[in-house]
């Protein structure tokens, strides 16, 4: 009789993670924790930092094709996205472009365990936010972009928008994704809106079974890691690159600003 034994994918580190998404011996970090590029912002406030800032960037291969995984640490400060470990996001994704350019593709997955922008880095976190959408936009029209969300956090806030970039979108069912989170909902809005202690009620609502099930993941996947190693490297296998996304025409905000204050009855 043969036992098949999960192996979990969640209850495993950042970079444990990454190792399990690259072939076996093939994982080599980029800037790791013995360059101490850690977040300067932290012991102001009391926190204490992380040698790696809690974002692990690993290159190797997927499928025998070099390959670029970057994994964020749940376990420190939620995972949350800072100055450091924003840039190294958007840099590895960068990076991949340029390699692509240079007629070496690489294969590049962002496995994601994160409640967002870091709160102590407010608006840091936000631009590097936008430099990873930008970075990622512009990867995808030659690459895909594989996100793996299957961490205990799920992804949140602004990291959620760059997820929602992505081509590929692998979730498991313990994990969520959400823009405002459950703690932020129930702060702004009050316990009858969201009780932040419903953990029931959490997953019904942002749970990766439900964003699977309302369209915003491609694939749902148990917590194993050889599940999850095969559905990277189906979304691999079959590589079509998404065309440049469409955004809509922005009206000139000063525009939309002179209206707003005539209706006000006032003259900009
Ligand atoms: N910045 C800084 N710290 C964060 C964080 C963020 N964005 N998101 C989570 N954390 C921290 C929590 O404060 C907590 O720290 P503590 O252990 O010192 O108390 C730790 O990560 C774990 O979070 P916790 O809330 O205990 O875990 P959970 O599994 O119950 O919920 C979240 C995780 C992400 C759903 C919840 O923390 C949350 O709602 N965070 C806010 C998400 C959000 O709205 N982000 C928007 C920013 S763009």
């Amino acid at each position: 009789m043969t036992v098949l034994l999960a192996e979990s994918f969640a209850e495993r580190g950042a970079r444990e993670r990454a190792r399990a998404l690259l072939d076996a011996g093939s994982f080599r970090e980029l800037i790791g924790p013995f360059e101490r590029l850690s977040s300067p912002y932290l012991a102001t406030q009391g926190v204490v930092p992380q040698s790696d800032d809690g974002t692990v960037v690993a290159r190797g291969t997927i499928g025998a094709q070099r390959a670029c995984v970057v994994a964020t640490d749940g376990r420190f400060l939620g995972g949350s996205i800072g100055e450091i470990g924003g840039s190294k996001i958007a840099g590895a994704l960068e990076l991949a472009r340029r390699d692509f350019e240079r007629g070496s593709p690489t294969r590049m997955v962002l496995a994601l365990d994160t409640g967002g922008i870091r709160l102590q880095e407010a608006n840091l976190g936000i631009l590097a936010v936008a430099e990873i959408c930008d970075a990622i936009v512009a990867l995808r029209l030659v690459m895909p972009v594989v996100a793996v969300i299957a961490g205990r956090v799920g992804v949140y806030g602004g990291l959620a928008l760059s997820t929602s970039l992505c081509s590929t979108i692998i979730v498991s069912e313990g994990a969520r994704i959400g823009l405002n989170g459950p703690d932020v909902i129930e702060t702004e809005s009050g316990l009858d809106e969201m009780d932040s202690s419903d953990r029931p009620l959490i997953w019904r609502v942002t749970g990766g079974r439900m964003r699977h099930e309302q369209g915003f993941a491609s694939e749902i996947v148990p917590d194993d890691v050889a599940a999850i190693r095969s559905a990277v490297e189906r979304a691999f296998a079959d590589p079509h690159p998404l065309p440049a996304l469409e955004a809509p025409a922005f009206p000139d905000p000063r525009l939309e600003r002179d209206a707003f204050l005539r209706a006000l009855g006032i003259e900009p």
